[in-house]
């Protein structure tokens, strides 16, 4: 991460910013999403990659410890480098990141007993008050929060005092006023703490004095200097896929740096109904985007040809997609750069505890299959941002809302949703139920709580019966989820009208379908997509 962050810093060294330190809880994002809600801009680093020069350099307003799996009452558990509490700006620490703060300022922590320990929703009394809770919780007041924990603190370094208990944590909330250090044993990143958007808010401008002018337009101005410094008068490829990272960032480079950007746009054949259209209207002729529309479906189609394992799709058109680029890429004529809309997620570092000291990189969803021999330099000005920033970046840019806010795709399309071969007649079923399916969602004003919903051709054939005729055709199946990343999801649970609607629609107006089956896996033990 050393390399990168060096380039964040400078891309926000004219913001206010925060240290999150990371000791491998499940939701240190949320604290850095919470806090960028609050405007101010944040990163995560790994405890173990963050040493005092780092530190010192990048001069944060103030430090958030996080959560963690260990227990600091045992050996070699993570510490946090003693700089953070030396360098006079306030502290925070979250559940370990107390208990670690506590432990290294002479304070005990002990092993929880059965009653110490507490999972889920319990209640907070809040004994005292300080600026961190300003305008959000009363001295005497009983507030909701979200606990996880089995270790708790047992007795305070000198200069802390309590601000809140709970039933199983004495030390619920603690603080020494004078330092400015904070440590909560609950979680107010999570909405099950329904006040902790606001305490984190506090947090970065109540007591850490930022100023909250971390926005969308101020990051545009400054990602388009910045990629114009980068680029200079070199010319740029953008991969398209009709998802929203590459269209967001094929958008922001255009507005840097005009027509130096030449957009790719490989039309695999096995996109939705309408869709190539509508990536090329959008880019070429409202953008006036230079735009190579690559019809490569025959190409691919034939790679595809009786095969029906889910990862030799994968991997064929994978290795189609990469011969497919090269080519366009030599019609550019010199192209120095790539253009890529990797996000952070895919570029934070987590702490691994259960692959020994080591870090894990999480590997790139959205790369597309692109190579790595390219010898192209990478501009990845979104490499900085959540899915949700993307968005509002997309708006900043005057993008449409209905292109914005589109369901995620997968790079291998269509053909992970038809199990079995993949034939022209199937592809072409598929599209016009998925149509159907999706056209009644957004009718019933369901699509934006819908985190991705579409329909899956089975390689199964069922008897039915139309009119007086006995039908002998495919089923289709019908799959929708919430999610907030999706790594997890739910299935949405549509009302029975809704299904009856769209089941008959689709059996109706769609030729080759008889049979239509509703998905109600979660994930885990599923996966979103079937293949
Ligand atoms: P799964 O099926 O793994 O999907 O639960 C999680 C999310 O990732 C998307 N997905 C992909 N996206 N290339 C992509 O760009 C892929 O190969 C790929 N496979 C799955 C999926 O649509 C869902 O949003």
């Amino acid at each position: 991460m050393s390399v990168q962050s060096v380039s964040q810093l400078n891309a926000n060294a004219n913001h206010d910013h925060i240290l999150i330190l990371d000791f491998g809880s499940q939701v240190t994002q949320l604290i850095a999403r919470r806090i960028r809600e609050s405007g101010v801009y944040c990163e995560i680093w790994p405890f173990n990659q963050a040493d005092e020069q780092r530190i010192k350099a990048y001069n944060p307003k103030g430090i958030v410890l996080s959560g963690g799996p260990c227990s600091v009452v045992d050996k070699d558990s993570p510490r946090a480098p003693d700089i953070v509490f030396e360098m006079g700006v306030p502290v925070l620490g979250i559940c370990y990141g107390q208990q670690v703060m506590v432990q290294q300022l002479g304070g005990l922590v002990e092993k929880g007993d059965e009653q110490g320990r507490e999972f889920g929703r319990a209640y907070v009394d809040v004994t005292a008050h300080n600026e961190l809770l300003d305008g959000v919780w009363d001295k005497g007041a009983h507030e909701q929060v979200w606990m996880s924990h089995g270790d708790r603190v047992t007795k305070l370094p000198e200069g802390f005092e309590i601000v809140g208990t709970s039933e199983g944590a004495p030390f619920a909330f603690i603080a020494d006023e004078n330092r400015r250090f904070f440590g909560v044993q609950f979680h107010p990143e999570v909405v099950h703490t329904p006040h902790g958007a606001a305490l984190y808010r506090n947090f970065t401008h109540n007591v850490c004095g930022c100023k909250g002018d971390w926005t969308m337009g101020a990051f545009k101005d400054e990602a388009v200097a910045k990629i114009r410094k980068q680029v200079g008068s070199g010319k740029v490829i953008c991969g398209l896929s009709g998802g929203v990272d590459s269209s967001v960032t094929a958008v922001l480079l255009h507005e840097a740096i005009g027509d130096q950007l030449t957009c790719i746009y490989v039309d695999t054949g096995l996109m939705r109904q309408g869709e190539s259209k509508q990536v090329v209207e959008l880019f070429r002729d409202h953008y006036n985007i230079p735009l190579i529309h690559e019809d490569a479906s025959e190409r691919f189609l034939s790679g595809l040809e009786g095969i029906a394992d889910p990862e030799m799709k994968r991997k064929i058109i994978g290795g189609l997609f990469i011969d497919v680029f090269d080519d366009c890429k030599k019609r550019v004529g010199g192209a120095e750069f790539l253009a890529q809309g990797t996000l952070y997620p895919d570029v934070i570092e987590s702490v691994s505890f259960t692959g020994g000291p080591s870090v894990t990189i999480k590997s790139h969803h959205n790369v597309g299959g692109l190579p790595e021999h390219m010898e192209l330099k990478l501009v990845e000005p979104l490499r900085e941002l959540f899915k949700d920033e993307v968005r509002d970046l997309g708006r900043a840019l005057g993008m449409p809302e209905d292109f914005i806010k589109r369901h995620p795709f997968p790079g291998p399309a269509l053909a992970i949703r038809l199990p079995g071969e993949i034939t022209t007649e199937r592809l072409e079923i598929l599209r016009k139920a998925d149509a159907i399916y999706i056209e009644e969602i957004k009718n019933a004003g369901l699509y934006d709580a819908i985190w991705q919903a579409f329909a899956v051709l089975l390689p199964v054939r069922t008897v039915g019966v139309m009119g007086d005729n006995r039908t002998y055709d495919y089923v289709c199946a019908l799959r929708a989820v919430t999610s907030t990343d999706g790594m997890t999801a739910e299935y949405y649970p549509f009302d029975h009208k809704f299904l009856d609607r769209v089941s008959t629609r689709i059996i109706n107006e769609v030729m080759g379908i008889n049979r239509v089956v509703y998905d109600i896996t979660s994930k885990p033990p599923g996966t979103i997509e079937w293949e």
